[in-house]
Protein backbone atom coordinates (compact mmCIF):
# COMPACT_ATOMS: atom_id res chain seq x y z
CA UNK A 1 0.00 0.00 0.00
CA UNK A 2 1.51 3.64 -0.92
CA UNK A 3 2.48 5.81 1.87
CA UNK A 4 0.44 9.35 1.40
CA UNK A 5 1.40 10.32 4.59
CA UNK A 6 -0.86 11.08 8.02
CA UNK A 7 -2.17 13.72 10.45
CA UNK A 8 -2.11 13.83 13.86
CA UNK A 9 -4.65 11.62 15.62
CA UNK A 10 -4.09 12.37 19.02
CA UNK A 11 -6.31 14.90 19.95
CA UNK A 12 -8.89 13.08 17.74
CA UNK A 13 -8.93 9.96 19.74
CA UNK A 14 -8.99 11.74 22.76
CA UNK A 15 -11.59 14.73 22.14
CA UNK A 16 -14.35 11.30 20.80
CA UNK A 17 -17.19 13.47 20.04
CA UNK A 18 -17.75 16.22 17.01
CA UNK A 19 -20.70 17.96 15.10
CA UNK A 20 -21.51 17.11 11.79
CA UNK A 21 -22.85 19.84 9.81
CA UNK A 22 -25.02 19.54 6.75
CA UNK A 23 -26.54 22.55 5.52
CA UNK A 24 -26.72 24.06 2.02
CA UNK A 25 -29.59 25.05 -0.19
CA UNK A 26 -31.23 21.84 0.24
CA UNK A 27 -32.33 22.92 3.54
CA UNK A 28 -34.85 25.28 1.45
CA UNK A 29 -36.20 21.76 0.31
CA UNK A 30 -36.50 20.16 3.43
CA UNK A 31 -36.34 16.73 2.69
CA UNK A 32 -32.98 15.63 1.53
CA UNK A 33 -29.81 16.42 1.01
CA UNK A 34 -29.85 14.10 -2.08
CA UNK A 35 -32.97 15.62 -3.25
CA UNK A 36 -31.78 16.88 -6.70
CA UNK A 37 -30.77 13.60 -7.09
CA UNK A 38 -33.85 11.64 -6.48
CA UNK A 39 -36.38 14.15 -8.17
CA UNK A 40 -33.86 15.29 -11.24
CA UNK A 41 -33.57 18.73 -10.61
CA UNK A 42 -31.37 20.09 -13.22
CA UNK A 43 -29.63 23.41 -13.00
CA UNK A 44 -32.45 25.81 -14.42
CA UNK A 45 -35.11 24.81 -11.34
CA UNK A 46 -32.69 24.56 -8.88
CA UNK A 47 -32.07 28.25 -9.40
CA UNK A 48 -34.94 29.12 -7.62
CA UNK A 49 -33.27 28.07 -4.30
CA UNK A 50 -29.84 29.74 -5.07
CA UNK A 51 -31.56 33.42 -5.89
CA UNK A 52 -33.53 33.16 -2.42
CA UNK A 53 -31.02 31.43 0.08
CA UNK A 54 -31.55 33.84 2.97
CA UNK A 55 -30.84 32.41 6.71
CA UNK A 56 -31.87 35.63 8.07
CA UNK A 57 -32.14 33.81 11.32
CA UNK A 58 -28.20 32.29 11.08
CA UNK A 59 -26.29 32.93 14.76
CA UNK A 60 -23.02 31.16 14.17
CA UNK A 61 -22.12 31.89 17.69
CA UNK A 62 -25.29 30.33 19.01
CA UNK A 63 -24.47 26.92 16.93
CA UNK A 64 -21.28 26.86 18.34
CA UNK A 65 -22.26 27.47 21.96
CA UNK A 66 -24.46 24.73 21.48
CA UNK A 67 -21.49 22.50 19.97
CA UNK A 68 -19.24 22.83 22.96
CA UNK A 69 -22.01 23.03 25.47
CA UNK A 70 -23.46 19.40 24.08
CA UNK A 71 -19.41 18.26 25.39
CA UNK A 72 -18.42 18.20 20.73
CA UNK A 73 -15.00 19.14 20.81
CA UNK A 74 -14.59 20.22 17.08
CA UNK A 75 -16.74 19.79 13.90
CA UNK A 76 -17.28 18.84 10.37
CA UNK A 77 -18.88 21.71 7.93
CA UNK A 78 -20.35 20.65 4.09
CA UNK A 79 -18.38 23.56 2.37
CA UNK A 80 -19.70 21.72 -0.60
CA UNK A 81 -22.16 18.97 -1.05
CA UNK A 82 -23.08 17.52 -3.88
CA UNK A 83 -25.70 19.76 -5.00
CA UNK A 84 -22.43 22.14 -6.06
CA UNK A 85 -23.61 24.95 -3.84
CA UNK A 86 -20.16 26.42 -2.11
CA UNK A 87 -20.72 27.68 1.36
CA UNK A 88 -17.53 30.17 0.94
CA UNK A 89 -16.49 32.93 -1.49
CA UNK A 90 -14.35 30.32 -4.02
CA UNK A 91 -13.52 31.84 -7.05
CA UNK A 92 -13.70 29.30 -9.32
CA UNK A 93 -17.70 28.92 -9.57
CA UNK A 94 -20.75 31.63 -9.25
CA UNK A 95 -22.55 29.15 -7.42
CA UNK A 96 -21.58 30.17 -4.01
CA UNK A 97 -22.79 31.80 -0.94
CA UNK A 98 -21.59 35.18 -1.78
CA UNK A 99 -24.01 35.37 -4.81
CA UNK A 100 -27.41 34.66 -2.85
CA UNK A 101 -29.00 37.51 -1.22
CA UNK A 102 -26.84 36.38 1.73
CA UNK A 103 -24.51 37.81 -0.03
CA UNK A 104 -21.38 36.84 2.71
CA UNK A 105 -18.76 34.07 3.19
CA UNK A 106 -20.69 31.98 5.57
CA UNK A 107 -17.97 29.45 6.00
CA UNK A 108 -15.65 31.98 7.71
CA UNK A 109 -18.12 33.59 10.12
CA UNK A 110 -18.61 30.00 11.34
CA UNK A 111 -15.23 28.53 11.56
CA UNK A 112 -14.52 31.76 13.65
CA UNK A 113 -17.71 30.71 15.55
CA UNK A 114 -16.43 27.53 16.63
CA UNK A 115 -12.85 28.37 16.94
CA UNK A 116 -13.76 31.05 19.54
CA UNK A 117 -15.33 27.94 21.35
CA UNK A 118 -12.48 25.97 21.19
CA UNK A 119 -13.50 23.75 18.68
CA UNK A 120 -10.94 21.85 16.28
CA UNK A 121 -11.93 22.59 12.66
CA UNK A 122 -13.10 19.97 9.81
CA UNK A 123 -14.35 20.70 6.09
CA UNK A 124 -16.51 18.12 4.19
CA UNK A 125 -16.07 18.82 0.79
CA UNK A 126 -18.44 16.66 -1.43
CA UNK A 127 -16.37 14.74 -4.80
CA UNK A 128 -20.21 14.66 -6.00
CA UNK A 129 -21.47 17.95 -7.83
CA UNK A 130 -24.33 18.27 -9.78
CA UNK A 131 -23.95 21.28 -10.66
CA UNK A 132 -20.72 21.60 -12.55
CA UNK A 133 -20.69 21.49 -16.31
CA UNK A 134 -17.78 19.19 -16.22
CA UNK A 135 -18.70 16.16 -13.55
CA UNK A 136 -19.79 13.44 -15.86
CA UNK A 137 -23.26 12.14 -15.29
CA UNK A 138 -23.33 8.68 -13.87
CA UNK A 139 -26.27 7.22 -11.84
CA UNK A 140 -26.68 9.34 -9.07
CA UNK A 141 -26.65 12.21 -11.14
CA UNK A 142 -29.93 14.59 -11.55
CA UNK A 143 -29.45 14.15 -14.99
CA UNK A 144 -29.33 10.71 -15.51
CA UNK A 145 -32.59 10.15 -17.66
CA UNK A 146 -31.56 7.98 -20.21
CA UNK A 147 -28.68 5.56 -20.22
CA UNK A 148 -26.61 6.45 -23.32
CA UNK A 149 -23.61 7.14 -21.09
CA UNK A 150 -21.13 8.47 -23.72
CA UNK A 151 -23.72 10.90 -26.01
CA UNK A 152 -25.01 12.38 -22.62
CA UNK A 153 -20.89 13.13 -21.64
CA UNK A 154 -19.87 14.13 -24.71
CA UNK A 155 -19.24 17.56 -23.78
CA UNK A 156 -18.52 16.84 -19.90
CA UNK A 157 -14.58 16.77 -19.23
CA UNK A 158 -14.05 14.87 -15.97
CA UNK A 159 -10.56 16.25 -16.18
CA UNK A 160 -10.99 19.47 -16.00
CA UNK A 161 -13.28 18.94 -12.70
CA UNK A 162 -10.51 17.26 -11.38
CA UNK A 163 -8.80 20.18 -11.70
CA UNK A 164 -11.34 22.32 -10.08
CA UNK A 165 -11.81 20.33 -7.05
CA UNK A 166 -7.70 20.47 -6.48
CA UNK A 167 -8.23 24.53 -7.01
CA UNK A 168 -11.13 24.80 -4.26
CA UNK A 169 -9.31 22.68 -2.09
CA UNK A 170 -6.29 24.99 -2.27
CA UNK A 171 -8.73 27.83 -1.28
CA UNK A 172 -10.30 26.07 1.51
CA UNK A 173 -6.39 25.10 2.80
CA UNK A 174 -5.12 28.10 2.75
CA UNK A 175 -7.38 30.74 3.96
CA UNK A 176 -8.86 29.09 6.54
CA UNK A 177 -6.07 28.99 9.29
CA UNK A 178 -4.97 25.67 10.45
CA UNK A 179 -7.78 22.98 9.28
CA UNK A 180 -7.80 19.97 11.22
CA UNK A 181 -9.55 17.37 9.28
CA UNK A 182 -10.82 17.35 5.84
CA UNK A 183 -13.77 14.59 4.39
CA UNK A 184 -14.03 14.08 1.22
CA UNK A 185 -17.36 12.23 0.34
CA UNK A 186 -17.83 10.20 -1.20
CA UNK A 187 -16.81 7.01 -4.01
CA UNK A 188 -19.03 4.70 -5.80
CA UNK A 189 -16.26 2.96 -7.90
CA UNK A 190 -18.55 -0.12 -9.11
CA UNK A 191 -20.53 0.01 -12.24
CA UNK A 192 -24.03 -1.38 -11.54
CA UNK A 193 -27.03 -2.19 -13.46
CA UNK A 194 -28.29 1.86 -12.53
CA UNK A 195 -25.01 2.70 -14.35
CA UNK A 196 -21.57 3.64 -13.74
CA UNK A 197 -20.10 4.82 -10.50
CA UNK A 198 -16.69 6.87 -9.79
CA UNK A 199 -13.22 6.08 -8.41
CA UNK A 200 -10.04 7.07 -7.96
CA UNK A 201 -9.10 8.13 -11.38
CA UNK A 202 -12.02 10.31 -11.66
CA UNK A 203 -11.34 12.38 -8.65
CA UNK A 204 -7.51 12.06 -9.13
CA UNK A 205 -7.08 11.31 -6.01
CA UNK A 206 -3.94 10.69 -5.54
CA UNK A 207 -2.91 14.13 -6.68
CA UNK A 208 -5.52 15.50 -4.37
CA UNK A 209 -4.28 13.54 -1.10
CA UNK A 210 -0.57 14.91 -1.86
CA UNK A 211 -2.00 18.28 -2.51
CA UNK A 212 -3.75 18.16 0.71
CA UNK A 213 -1.00 16.91 2.67
CA UNK A 214 1.34 19.33 1.39
CA UNK A 215 -0.84 22.23 2.18
CA UNK A 216 -1.65 20.93 5.81
CA UNK A 217 0.78 18.38 7.19
CA UNK A 218 -1.18 17.46 10.40
CA UNK A 219 -4.57 17.57 8.66
CA UNK A 220 -6.85 14.26 9.24
CA UNK A 221 -8.22 12.95 6.24
CA UNK A 222 -10.98 10.26 5.85
CA UNK A 223 -10.82 7.26 4.12
CA UNK A 224 -13.13 8.14 0.69
CA UNK A 225 -11.28 9.12 -1.50
CA UNK A 226 -10.86 5.33 -3.02
CA UNK A 227 -6.99 5.57 -2.45
CA UNK A 228 -5.95 3.05 -0.24
CA UNK A 229 -3.41 4.76 2.09
CA UNK A 230 -4.54 7.97 1.84
CA UNK A 231 -6.64 7.88 4.75
CA UNK A 232 -6.53 8.29 8.64
CA UNK A 233 -10.06 7.50 9.51
CA UNK A 234 -12.47 4.76 8.62
CA UNK A 235 -16.14 6.70 8.78
CA UNK A 236 -18.87 3.63 9.32
CA UNK A 237 -22.38 5.74 8.52
CA UNK A 238 -25.81 4.92 9.87
CA UNK A 239 -24.76 2.15 12.01
CA UNK A 240 -22.96 1.35 15.22
CA UNK A 241 -20.02 -0.88 14.34
CA UNK A 242 -20.41 -4.06 16.86
CA UNK A 243 -16.69 -4.14 17.18
CA UNK A 244 -13.47 -2.41 17.37
CA UNK A 245 -11.84 -1.43 13.90
CA UNK A 246 -8.77 -3.56 12.92
CA UNK A 247 -6.94 -3.44 9.66
CA UNK A 248 -5.85 -6.86 8.28
CA UNK A 249 -3.34 -7.75 10.66
CA UNK A 250 -5.74 -7.33 13.59
CA UNK A 251 -4.54 -3.61 14.11
CA UNK A 252 -6.66 -1.37 15.44
CA UNK A 253 -7.41 1.42 12.67
CA UNK A 254 -8.84 4.60 14.00
CA UNK A 255 -12.44 5.36 13.47
CA UNK A 256 -15.31 7.59 13.51
CA UNK A 257 -19.23 6.92 13.34
CA UNK A 258 -21.24 9.21 11.55
CA UNK A 259 -24.52 9.23 12.50
CA UNK A 260 -27.52 11.62 11.93
CA UNK A 261 -30.64 12.46 14.52
CA UNK A 262 -33.10 11.81 12.23
CA UNK A 263 -32.29 9.78 8.96
CA UNK A 264 -31.39 12.24 6.86
CA UNK A 265 -28.63 14.70 6.61
CA UNK A 266 -30.08 17.73 5.39
CA UNK A 267 -33.23 19.23 6.84
CA UNK A 268 -36.06 17.01 6.46
CA UNK A 269 -38.80 18.79 7.84
CA UNK A 270 -41.45 15.92 7.85
CA UNK A 271 -38.79 13.19 8.79
CA UNK A 272 -40.23 10.96 11.26
CA UNK A 273 -37.63 8.86 12.33
CA UNK A 274 -36.12 11.18 15.10
CA UNK A 275 -33.79 9.75 17.58
CA UNK A 276 -34.93 9.74 21.44
CA UNK A 277 -32.37 11.33 23.80
CA UNK A 278 -31.61 8.43 25.32
CA UNK A 279 -30.74 6.51 21.88
CA UNK A 280 -28.67 9.29 21.19
CA UNK A 281 -26.62 8.83 24.13
CA UNK A 282 -26.33 5.30 23.95
CA UNK A 283 -24.68 5.68 20.06
CA UNK A 284 -21.94 7.94 21.85
CA UNK A 285 -21.11 5.71 24.59
CA UNK A 286 -21.17 2.31 22.06
CA UNK A 287 -19.05 4.13 19.68
CA UNK A 288 -16.41 5.35 22.32
CA UNK A 289 -16.61 1.61 24.26
CA UNK A 290 -15.82 0.02 21.09
CA UNK A 291 -12.43 2.41 20.49
CA UNK A 292 -14.72 4.93 17.84
CA UNK A 293 -15.50 8.37 17.85
CA UNK A 294 -18.75 9.99 17.04
CA UNK A 295 -20.02 13.10 14.86
CA UNK A 296 -23.06 13.31 15.80
CA UNK A 297 -25.04 15.51 12.86
CA UNK A 298 -27.39 18.60 12.79
CA UNK A 299 -29.02 19.60 10.04
CA UNK A 300 -29.73 23.37 10.03
CA UNK A 301 -33.17 25.14 8.72
CA UNK A 302 -32.75 27.63 5.84
CA UNK A 303 -33.50 30.14 8.33
CA UNK A 304 -30.29 29.01 9.54
CA UNK A 305 -31.57 27.74 13.11
CA UNK A 306 -31.59 24.17 14.36
CA UNK A 307 -34.67 22.28 14.82
CA UNK A 308 -36.44 22.05 18.51
CA UNK A 309 -35.64 18.31 17.71
CA UNK A 310 -32.04 18.82 17.37
CA UNK A 311 -31.69 21.36 20.28
CA UNK A 312 -33.89 19.03 22.46
CA UNK A 313 -31.31 16.15 21.72
CA UNK A 314 -28.13 18.66 21.63
CA UNK A 315 -29.75 19.76 25.16
CA UNK A 316 -29.50 16.45 26.46
CA UNK A 317 -26.07 15.57 25.57
CA UNK A 318 -24.96 18.29 27.25
CA UNK A 319 -26.96 17.62 30.48
CA UNK A 320 -25.23 14.02 30.30
CA UNK A 321 -21.89 15.65 29.31
CA UNK A 322 -21.72 17.93 32.33
CA UNK A 323 -21.42 14.77 34.52
CA UNK A 324 -20.29 12.49 32.55
CA UNK A 325 -16.83 13.95 30.09
CA UNK A 326 -14.38 12.16 31.79
CA UNK A 327 -16.26 8.79 31.27
CA UNK A 328 -15.48 9.82 27.20
CA UNK A 329 -12.83 12.57 26.72
CA UNK A 330 -9.33 10.02 26.85
CA UNK A 331 -11.04 6.58 26.98
CA UNK A 332 -11.78 4.15 25.00
CA UNK A 333 -12.37 -0.04 24.49
CA UNK A 334 -11.97 -1.96 28.21
CA UNK A 335 -9.08 -4.57 28.31
CA UNK A 336 -9.90 -7.62 27.45
CA UNK A 337 -9.67 -8.88 31.29
CA UNK A 338 -12.92 -7.07 31.94
CA UNK A 339 -15.75 -8.69 30.52
CA UNK A 340 -18.54 -6.31 30.13
CA UNK A 341 -21.52 -7.43 32.34
CA UNK A 342 -24.96 -7.55 31.08
CA UNK A 343 -26.27 -4.54 30.16
CA UNK A 344 -23.53 -2.69 30.44
CA UNK A 345 -20.64 -1.04 28.54
CA UNK A 346 -17.40 -0.12 29.60
CA UNK A 347 -15.20 2.80 29.00
CA UNK A 348 -11.71 2.88 29.87
CA UNK A 349 -8.98 5.80 30.37
CA UNK A 350 -5.41 4.50 30.26
CA UNK A 351 -3.87 6.72 31.82
CA UNK A 352 -5.95 7.12 34.70
CA UNK A 353 -6.38 3.48 34.55
CA UNK A 354 -10.20 4.52 35.64
CA UNK A 355 -12.81 2.09 34.18
CA UNK A 356 -16.39 3.30 33.61
CA UNK A 357 -19.57 1.28 33.66
CA UNK A 358 -22.51 2.32 31.92
CA UNK A 359 -25.33 1.10 33.11
CA UNK A 360 -27.81 1.46 29.95
CA UNK A 361 -31.05 -0.05 31.33
CA UNK A 362 -31.53 0.32 35.61
CA UNK A 363 -31.04 -3.01 37.36
CA UNK A 364 -32.61 -4.07 40.50
CA UNK A 365 -30.15 -3.30 43.39
CA UNK A 366 -27.04 -5.08 42.07
CA UNK A 367 -24.63 -5.87 38.87
CA UNK A 368 -21.87 -8.48 38.74
CA UNK A 369 -19.06 -7.39 37.10
CA UNK A 370 -16.87 -10.38 35.70
CA UNK A 371 -12.54 -10.11 36.50
CA UNK A 372 -12.72 -7.58 38.84
CA UNK A 373 -11.77 -9.26 42.23
CA UNK A 374 -8.77 -7.91 43.66
CA UNK A 375 -8.20 -5.09 41.34
CA UNK A 376 -10.84 -2.60 42.44
CA UNK A 377 -9.50 0.28 44.79
CA UNK A 378 -13.37 2.19 44.74
CA UNK A 379 -16.27 2.88 43.40
CA UNK A 380 -18.23 5.66 42.42
CA UNK A 381 -21.24 7.30 40.55
CA UNK A 382 -19.93 9.54 38.58
CA UNK A 383 -22.99 12.16 38.46
CA UNK A 384 -22.85 12.66 42.03
CA UNK A 385 -19.77 10.90 43.07
CA UNK A 386 -21.02 8.97 46.03
CA UNK A 387 -19.79 5.73 46.60
CA UNK A 388 -21.05 1.97 45.87
CA UNK A 389 -20.37 -0.42 47.93
CA UNK A 390 -19.09 -4.05 46.34
CA UNK A 391 -18.14 -7.13 47.42
CA UNK A 392 -16.22 -10.26 46.33
CA UNK A 393 -18.49 -12.29 44.92
CA UNK A 394 -16.66 -15.82 45.36
CA UNK A 395 -17.01 -15.43 48.89
CA UNK A 396 -20.82 -14.38 48.48
CA UNK A 397 -22.31 -17.08 51.21
CA UNK A 398 -25.86 -15.61 49.76
CA UNK A 399 -25.02 -16.85 46.22
CA UNK A 400 -28.85 -17.03 45.86
CA UNK A 401 -28.84 -17.28 41.49
CA UNK A 402 -26.91 -20.54 42.55
CA UNK A 403 -24.14 -18.85 39.96
CA UNK A 404 -20.98 -21.66 39.48
CA UNK A 405 -18.27 -20.91 41.41
CA UNK A 406 -16.16 -20.66 38.20
CA UNK A 407 -18.52 -17.91 37.56
CA UNK A 408 -18.36 -16.11 40.50
CA UNK A 409 -14.65 -16.99 40.62
CA UNK A 410 -12.55 -13.45 40.21
CA UNK A 411 -15.84 -11.14 39.92
CA UNK A 412 -17.53 -8.86 42.25
CA UNK A 413 -20.93 -7.25 43.00
CA UNK A 414 -21.57 -3.92 42.91
CA UNK A 415 -24.72 -2.98 45.30
CA UNK A 416 -26.80 -0.03 43.85
CA UNK A 417 -29.30 2.14 45.13
CA UNK A 418 -32.94 0.90 43.95
CA UNK A 419 -33.74 4.10 42.43
CA UNK A 420 -32.08 5.05 39.66
CA UNK A 421 -30.34 8.22 39.58
CA UNK A 422 -31.85 10.99 37.54
CA UNK A 423 -29.00 10.97 34.62
CA UNK A 424 -30.19 9.32 30.81
CA UNK A 425 -27.93 6.83 31.77
CA UNK A 426 -25.92 6.25 34.70
CA UNK A 427 -22.18 5.57 35.21
CA UNK A 428 -20.30 4.04 37.88
CA UNK A 429 -16.31 4.63 37.78
CA UNK A 430 -14.30 2.10 38.75
CA UNK A 431 -11.35 3.44 40.64
CA UNK A 432 -8.86 0.07 39.90
CA UNK A 433 -5.64 -0.47 42.20
C1 LIG B 1 -23.42 9.76 2.35
C2 LIG B 1 -24.32 10.72 1.60
C3 LIG B 1 -24.28 12.09 2.10
C4 LIG B 1 -23.79 12.36 3.47
C5 LIG B 1 -22.73 11.42 3.90
C6 LIG B 1 -22.30 11.57 5.32
O1 LIG B 1 -22.26 9.48 1.69
O2 LIG B 1 -24.07 10.74 0.24
O3 LIG B 1 -25.43 12.76 1.78
O4 LIG B 1 -23.24 13.61 3.43
O5 LIG B 1 -23.10 10.13 3.66
O6 LIG B 1 -21.49 10.55 5.70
Amino acid sequence: MANYGKGDSKWFTHDRFGMFIHWGLYSMLAKHEWIRSFDHIDNESYQIYFDLFEPDMFNPREWARKAREAGMKYFVITTKHHEGFCMWDTKYTDFKITNTPYGKDILREIVDAFRAEGLHVGFYYSLLDWHHPDFKIDRYHPLKVRDDWEELNKKRNQKRYAKYMRDQVTELLTQYGKIDIIWFDFSYPRMLPSGPGKNCDDWESEKLIKLVRKLQPNILVNNRLNLPGSGDIETPEQYTPLFDKVDEKGKHVTWEGCQTFSGSWGYSRDEQTWKTPKQCIDMLINHVSRNGNLLMNVGPTSRGYLDYRAINCLDAFAEWMKYHGKAIYGCGMAPAEYPEPRDGRYTYNAETNRLYLHIMNWPFKAIFLPGLDGKLRYAQLLNDGSEIKWRNASSDELNADNMLESTLKNGVWLTLPVVKPNVEVPVVELILK
